[in-house]
């Protein structure tokens, strides 16, 4: 008798125990959130990703209240930031921007500590950058006729710069390489920041890079452009032929960037996300920025948990076979 009490006893304390934890939780996620929120970016300050990151930080931290603070987590084109989010508590306080990268690793790298489908929450797509193929600007080659023959003549003379495995200007260069039927010294950076600023000094050759920051460097002089990786010329810059029309038949890389939380981060706290960056997106001043770097937003039904799912699955199945077919994660 005394042990069927204390057993009833233990029943209720418990099933008490479990609702006050339920409560709690559910407390938690409807005030949330009360204390800043990191958004993670995988690559350099001041480089594209970055760029991104922060415009979009802003406007999102004031429709939620708090601040958005942007931590670089730089390395492994990507991989050490993804691997870092995979592995952070899913309670809101940790948000993730990355790029196209997030599809390409798997095919990049023999084992990741992560899977880029299952370990994350998808928020909603935010945009497209086109690439540019660019040069410093004592590049001898005036054309991109010229230098295809320059790159022909010298080979591994000439140095690439990249963001490593993962990194849209690491693919952009091997892709371009590969249809050339060349190997140049590829020069691996944390971001296309630095790598940027060493292509403006001189210390690199070449650089495949998004026109996030690019833009006013080549209407200004201070870096070659020979072609873009889009198949129809950007507005900002009509004057640079595209890769395609130049010969480079169907070269086309455009970056698209993801908003992500890690898996298991409740739905009530995505839900605020997402329309905290839709409302983002959305804003007249994020758009006129955007647009002056030639940076498209994505249409409203991309800008959804389930549009970057589907987005992030088509890009898997669509470039796995393309870097198998080009060797280039060799
Ligand atoms: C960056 O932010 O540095 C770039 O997105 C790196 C890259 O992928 O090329």
């Amino acid at each position: 008798m005394k042990f069927k009490k204390s057993l009833i006893t233990g029943i209720v304390a418990s099933v008490a125990a479990s609702a006050l934890l339920i409560s709690n939780t559910a407390m938690a996620q409807k005030d949330w959130p009360t204390k800043s929120i990191t958004l993670i970016v995988p690559f350099a300050a001041g480089g594209p990703t970055d760029s991104v990151a922060r415009l979009i930080a802003v406007p999102m931290g004031q429709s939620l209240g708090q601040t958005i603070v942007v931590e670089n987590v730089n390395g492994a084109g990507g991989t050490i930031a993804s691997t870092k989010v995979a592995r952070a508590a899913p309670d809101g306080y940790t948000i993730y921007l990355h790029h196209m990268g997030m599809a390409t690793a798997n095919a990049l790298y023999d084992k990741l500590p992560y899977d880029p489908l299952t370990s994350f929450e998808p928020i909603g797509q935010v945009a497209d950058v086109p690439m540019v193929l660019l040069a410093k600007k004592d590049l001898p080659p005036k054309t991109f006729k010229e230098l295809e023959a320059y790159i022909k003549a010298n080979g591994a003379k000439i140095t690439m710069a990249n963001a490593g495995p993962g990194a849209v200007s690491q693919l952009c260069g091997l892709l371009f390489q590969s249809r050339l039927g060349v190997k140049l010294t590829n020069v691996p950076y944390k971001g296309t920041g630095p790598a940027l600023t060493d292509l403006l000094g001189g210390q690199v050759d070449l650089l495949c890079d998004q026109t996030t920051q690019t833009i006013p460097y080549i209407k200004d002089g201070s870096v070659k452009a020979y072609g873009t990786t889009t198949l129809k010329r950007l507005p900002a810059i009509p004057n640079v032929p595209t890769l395609d029309e130049q010969g480079l038949k169907g070269f086309e890389v455009k970056v698209w960037h993801g908003l992500y939380a890690p898996k298991g981060t409740p739905k009530p706290i995505l839900d605020k996300l997402n329309a905290a960056l839709v409302k983002a997106l959305n804003s007249p001043d994020v758009q006129k920025r955007l647009a002056d770097s030639n940076i498209d937003i994505v249409p409203a039904q991309k800008m959804t948990p389930a549009g970057l799912k589907a987005h992030l699955e088509a890009e898997i199945n669509k470039w796995g076979p393309v870097i198998r077919k080009s060797n280039i994660a060799d």
